[in-house]
Formats: structure tokens, sequence, C-alpha cells
């Protein structure tokens, strides 16, 4: 029988060095669009269908977190109409995804403050955490009203209160128990992120996470991103030598 591509490259993952959490930062939507002529909110629509397929993916070859930067602090600049696109495609994809994402074992988690989400969209993620919350096969975790900034700053604020509350003392704040403050209080650091779309920084994601973290960088667009290229992300993780500063 002849594998394809896809299929040839999944072979050669080693399935005792695989990552165990994997970030995402997916990045370019916006240019896969105007290359076409499209609206923005178009190349959303089609990175949204990525999702879909790397959730799918990354869950069959048993990655235990799979972190999605879906929306930043920042995002709120965009046109209004972009906005109201990018929190359409969310709801339309819990809506889609929620029973096979549910079936599949999947623990939905969110990173970001989500209050700040129109109604809509908070309703949907909000009953999609409630719905997984006991799940244990692979966590999703899903970047909205992210920042890597204001996660340390928010992280910051909730040790003061707690000292003031007498449940900390300053003598206990070290570098795990402020891991224990992130939205990620419950996620290993990423072993490895990818960034797809030619773009060659952090854009504010998982700052206090991926000190050790392994980069990948591609120039595929975020929409044009298939199973292939998170392969060749993986493999190319695997064919690193990690040391952790050691030697
Ligand atoms: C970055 O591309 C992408 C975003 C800001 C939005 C990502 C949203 C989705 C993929 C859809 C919904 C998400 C989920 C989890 C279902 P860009 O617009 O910055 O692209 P550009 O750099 O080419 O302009």
């Amino acid at each position: 029988m002849r594998l394809n591509s896809a299929q040839e490259l999944r072979k050669k993952i080693d399935p005792m060095k695989l990552p165990k959490h994997v970030a995402i930062i997916m990045d370019g939507n916006g240019r896969w669009a105007k290359k076409r002529h499209l609206p923005r909110t178009a190349g959303h629509q089609e990175g949204m269908k990525r999702v879909v397929e790397i959730v799918e993916v990354a869950n069959k070859l048993n990655i235990e977190y799979l972190s999605l930067y879906a929306f930043s602090t920042e995002n709120w600049k965009r046109p209004k109409e972009e906005i109201q696109g990018i929190m359409k495609i969310l709801v339309q994809y819990i809506r889609m995804e929620l029973e096979r994402i549910h079936k599949n074992n999947i623990k939905i988690q969110v990173m970001g403050d989500l209050k700040r989400l129109p109604d809509a969209p908070r309703k949907e993620v909000e009953r999609a955490i409630e719905k997984t919350k006991n799940n244990s096969k692979m966590i999703l975790n899903i970047g909205l009203n992210y920042g890597g900034r204001d996660e340390i700053v928010r992280a910051v604020k909730n040790i003061l209160e707690d000292i003031e509350m007498g449940k900390l003392k300053k003598e206990d704040i070290d570098k795990e128990l402020f891991s224990q403050y992130l939205y990620t209080h419950n996620l290993p650091d990423p072993d490895l992120l990818i960034r797809p779309s030619g773009e060659i920084r952090l854009s504010n994601f998982m700052l206090y996470q991926v000190a050790y973290t392994e980069f990948y960088f591609c120039d595929t667009y975020w929409p044009d991103f298939k199973e292939e290229d998170f392969y060749k992300a993986i493999l190319e993780y695997q064919s690193r030598n990690r040391r952790f500063g050691g030697v």
C-alpha cells in the first residue's frame, strides 16, 4: 500500500519522544485572505477548519496538551467587523465541534479574561468548559483575550491579595508557586511552540511558560497549515537536543 506524504511523515515520529505540550500561534489568516482578494474574516473561517483538523491530529498522536492563541488582548484594536467575525467563528466552532471534542475525551480550558468577551461567545465557551471539565485524554487550552504580560500582572496581584489575606508568606514565593498563579497552573510548560506565517516573534504569548520551549517557525499561513506541517514541526522538535541550561 502506498502511503501519502502525511502518513509517511507520521511514521517517522518517535512515539516515545513526543512533546507533551504543543502551543501554536495561529497566524497569517489575514494575509491568506488578502492573497485571494477575500475579506479577512474568510481567512479566520478557513483558519477555524485547520483548528478542527489539528485538534484531531494532535489528539490521535496522543499529544496531552494543545494551546492555541485565538484572540489576544491586543486584537481588540482590530476593526469591529473583524472582531465580530472572529467571535462568530468561535461560536460556530463550539456548536459544530463540542460533541466530537467531548466524545474524544478532550477537556476545553481557556487562558485569558473571558469577562470582556461579548455574551454569546462567552456563554458558548463557558458551556464548553463545563461540559468537558471531567475529560482527561487531552487539554485543549484556548487563548482568548489573552496576553502574556496581563497574565503575569494578574498573577502578581493575586499573590499580593493572598499575602494580605494571610494565605501566603513572601518567603513562599518561588518559580513553582508563581506558575500556580498563571492560567496554565494545571499544564506543564510548552515543549514546542509553532508559529506559522513567517513572523518570528512571540507577540505576548505565554511569556513565562516558554523559558525552555523549542520554537518552530514556518512560512505557511495558518489556513494552509495541514497535518503534514504539524508532523514536520514534531519531527524537527524530535531532532533537537534539549539541555534546559545544562550540558
Ligand atoms: C491571526 O492571523 C489570527 C487571529 C487573530 C485569529 C485566529 C482565529 C481563528 C483561527 C478562528 C477561531 C479560533 C478557534 C479556536 C476556533 P492574522 O489575522 O493576524 O493574520 P495576518 O497576520 O496575516 O493579518
